[in-house]
């Protein structure tokens, strides 16, 4: 996906971590590089947002510039390529948090907890099926040192269910009530039921 500016100055990392200031975590620069840069950020993630949401269906994105400058406790990876066109390209989308949740045990027994959740996952059509998911899905696992097993996922599409099947083994949902999916193993020793 291209954009009419160069998205070199922007992106010095294939993977960038977005925060709610619309910047990546790495930025170092003025105030006025700091407006240019979030308000080219804005655009990606709005047109980025819209792509996913099409991707999956639904009537309106889960990911928008103005939701993700509201919600302090979550992050964007974006990944890019900058070599591709004149400008760069990029590539894709994942955004993550953590949510407070209740959600049943293997047993059927209620529990609250702080799951890290996954919330929007987008590779651009042209570039699915090459690997580049699981490079982005990685790189966010280990910058936030979270493990697949301990992830909810809001509402997997199917192909997001065969993609952690296939890279993270995760085949054995724990039935819930609402729109999240958890796998065996979500549960560590220290969660007790309410
Ligand atoms: N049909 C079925 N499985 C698929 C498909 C597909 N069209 N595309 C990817 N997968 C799964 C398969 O397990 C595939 O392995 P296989 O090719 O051996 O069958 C595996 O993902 C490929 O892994 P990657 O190449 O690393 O994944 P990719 O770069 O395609 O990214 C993603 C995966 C993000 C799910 C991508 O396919 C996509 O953007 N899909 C459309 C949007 C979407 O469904 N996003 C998830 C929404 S739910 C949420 O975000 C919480």
């Amino acid at each position: 996906m291209e954009f009419r500016f160069d998205l070199k100055p922007i992106f010095s990392e294939d993977i960038a971590k977005i925060n709610h200031y619309l910047l990546p975590s790495s930025f170092r620069g003025n105030r006025q590089l700091a407006l240019d840069h979030s308000t080219k950020i804005s655009e990606i993630i709005d047109r980025l947002g819209e792509y996913s949401a099409n991707a999956q269906g639904l009537s309106k994105p889960v990911t928008s510039s103005q939701k993700l400058r509201l919600a302090e406790n979550q992050r964007l990876y974006l990944l890019t390529d900058v070599n591709t066109g004149r400008y760069g390209a990029v590539i894709g989308l994942l955004k993550v948090g953590v949510k407070s949740l209740y959600v049943f045990d293997e047993l059927g027994q209620t529990r609250h907890v702080d799951a890290p959740c996954v919330l929007d996952f987008y590779i651009h059509d042209s570039r699915q099926r090459s690997g580049l998911g699981k490079i982005l899905f990685e790189h966010m696992l280990a910058e936030e040192g979270w493990y697949p097993q301990r992830l909810a996922v809001d509402r997997p599409s199917e192909k997001l269910v065969s993609f952690l099947r296939k890279h993270y083994g995760l085949m054995t949902p724990i039935p819930q009530t609402n729109n999240f999916v958890i796998y065996s193993g979500f549960f560590g020793e220290s969660e007790k039921p309410v």
